[in-house]
């Protein structure tokens, strides 16, 4: 099986706190990692999964006083799964998610013992800020973290550009790929890491998964044939969103689909959609931000039986 990465959820804090101390060499961890960052920072944490099993996690956030400015915490890949370009994958996935929120650079920092973290970090493109010492020729900022407590500091530029170029296309002949709710489709333009657009098309009398989407939300714009679309706003989960998450009304609506119907698909809403007998139902639909990859869509019960 492979590695797949998705956005942490609250319950995977225990599991990541039981092996970091060890993913470290028994340097004691733990306590550098409470759990906020999982209530918190949910969708800016990510974690790796080979056979359901914790091959990696990732722990960043976008700075709140800085916005353009993004901060991996903390990053751990299991032993085993070293050296596989796992930890790469990560960190790649983190700075779409920072593109995605437009930030313009990522911060990070670690200790001078860990050389390994340090050749990495600079792999992975980081520059090491100047410090007020030096470790091994490595600039070093003594007590950055306190007394005793020296870090090196890396820093890594995006490369956004805010000006894109001007794009021009066709809606191409053939689908691009299925898309996690069995729709064809057909990708259009994006505009940097604002949004982008697509085309869909679920074949005449097909029904769709019901599936939500992680961070991405979406307008669709009904061009031809005749379906349904059921949408229903989950309440939170107990649990997952703390006792002082906020319980919202669940929401839940069927609406007829036909040209020149428009429908809005907000963030996390379970959706689903079906196609009349009389012809395939096409709509084009925006994306924001633009697709972020195979994770962001997960599967949950629908209104009707999906098509195999
Ligand atoms: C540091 C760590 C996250 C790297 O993860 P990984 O999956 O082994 O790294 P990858 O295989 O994706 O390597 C990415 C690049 O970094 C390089 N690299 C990774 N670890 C390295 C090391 N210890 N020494 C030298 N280079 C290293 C790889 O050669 C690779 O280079 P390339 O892609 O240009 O060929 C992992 O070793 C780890 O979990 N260490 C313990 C925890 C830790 O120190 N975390 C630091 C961040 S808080």
């Amino acid at each position: 099986m492979t590695v797949t990465i998705r956005p942490s959820r609250p319950s995977d804090y225990q599991l990541v706190i039981s092996v970091i101390d060890d993913w470290w060499n028994g340097r004691h961890m733990a306590d550098m990692l409470p759990r906020l960052f999982f209530d918190h920072f949910a969708d800016t944490c990510f974690v790796a999964e080979r056979d359901g099993e914790l091959a990696g996690f990732l722990v960043g956030f976008i700075s709140q006083s800085r916005p353009a400015q993004a901060y991996i915490h903390f990053s751990g890949i299991h032993p085993a799964e070293r050296g596989r370009g796992l930890g790469r994958r990560l960190y790649e996935r983190f700075f779409e998610a920072a593109r995605a929120r437009d930030c313009e650079l990522v911060r990070a920092v670690t200790s001078p013992v860990n050389t390994g973290s340090v050749m990495f970090h600079r792999r992975m493109g980081f520059a090491v800020e100047p410090g007020d010492a030096q470790v091994d020729g490595i600039p070093v900022t003594a007590g950055y973290d306190g007394a005793g407590q020296d870090r090196v500091r890396f820093v890594r530029r995006l490369g956004v550009t805010d000006q894109p170029d001007f794009g021009t296309m066709r809606l191409p002949d053939a689908a691009h790929v299925v898309a996690p709710d069995g729709s064809d489709v057909r990708i259009l333009l994006r505009l940097g890491r604002r949004g982008g657009m697509a085309h869909f098309e679920l074949g005449a009398g097909r029904v769709s998964r019901a599936v939500a989407h992680h961070t991405v939300a979406e307008i669709w714009y009904i061009l031809r044939g005749h379906g349904q679309m059921w949408r229903r706003q989950a309440k939170h989960e107990q649990g997952e969103q703390g006792e002082q998450g906020e319980q919202r009304e669940q929401r839940e609506q069927t609406v007829d689909l036909s040209p020149r119907v428009c429908v809005s698909i907000p963030a996390g809403t379970h959706f689903q959609f079906r196609a009349g007998s009389d012809g395939p139902l096409a709509a084009i639909g925006v994306t924001m931000p633009p697709w972020p990859g195979a994770d962001e869509a997960y599967e949950v019960p629908g209104a009707w039986p999906a098509d195999p």
